[in-house]
């Protein structure tokens, strides 16, 4: 267990890089840490672990973005995580565990309970209409109208099918189906009316 100090120092990392340009806006990062706590509690997980890998898994993905190489932010995040971790003070059977976890959130396939509820939770992003229209709005300012509903719906795609964890599955399938519903019929219009 790492004390509250770590921990701290662990959060203001994880926010100064997203202040820094680095990591994805704040507002997704604090959608799956607070599903990913909740699971964890719920499930008798490793809280800490969870929160930290949420913090820090994604904490280069926006620099990655830049540089045209988002499918590396995995690798690249827990590269940045493993030191940043050890600097506040985390042993190193914590740092472990975290780097394990934030290293297969985007998979099915988990080693350990805290990996597959860093992933279910992190779906939660873009499982939510806040989290999704924030992207859509975000986003806005980088695509064609179309080209943001459709990466829209990839993200809502991707996430639905990133869960594992039944609850997760049953709590988010009515926003799922809605969002779906919504993107797919503004993306079939625009097409019809040659709409870009
Ligand atoms: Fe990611």
């Amino acid at each position: 267990m790492e004390t509250e100090q770590v921990m701290q120092k662990i959060r203001e990392i994880g926010a100064n890089e997203v202040k820094n340009g680095n990591a994805p806006p704040e507002v997704y990062t604090r959608l799956a840490i607070e599903k990913g706590i909740q699971l964890a509690n719920e499930m008798n997980a490793d809280v800490q672990v969870v929160e930290a890998a949420l913090w820090l898994g994604d904490s280069q993905l926006a620099l990655c973005m830049k540089q045209n190489r988002a499918q590396e932010h995995v690798q690249v995040s827990a590269e940045f995580a493993r030191i940043a971790m050890k600097e506040a003070g985390a042993s190193q059977e914590f740092v472990e565990n975290a780097v394990q976890a934030m290293s297969e959130h985007h998979s099915t396939k988990h080693k350990n309970l805290e990996g597959e509820i860093v992933a279910n939770a992190d779906g939660y992003k873009f499982l939510q209409p806040l989290g999704l229209l924030s992207l859509v709005m975000k986003d806005a300012k980088k695509r064609s109208d179309i080209e943001t509903l459709k990466y829209a719906l990839s993200k809502l795609e991707e996430k639905w099918n990133v869960l594992t964890i039944q609850q997760c599955k049953d709590e988010t399938r009515q926003n799922y189906d809605a969002l779906k519903f919504v993107l797919e019929s503004a993306i079939q219009k625009a097409t019809q009316l040659n709409y870009e």
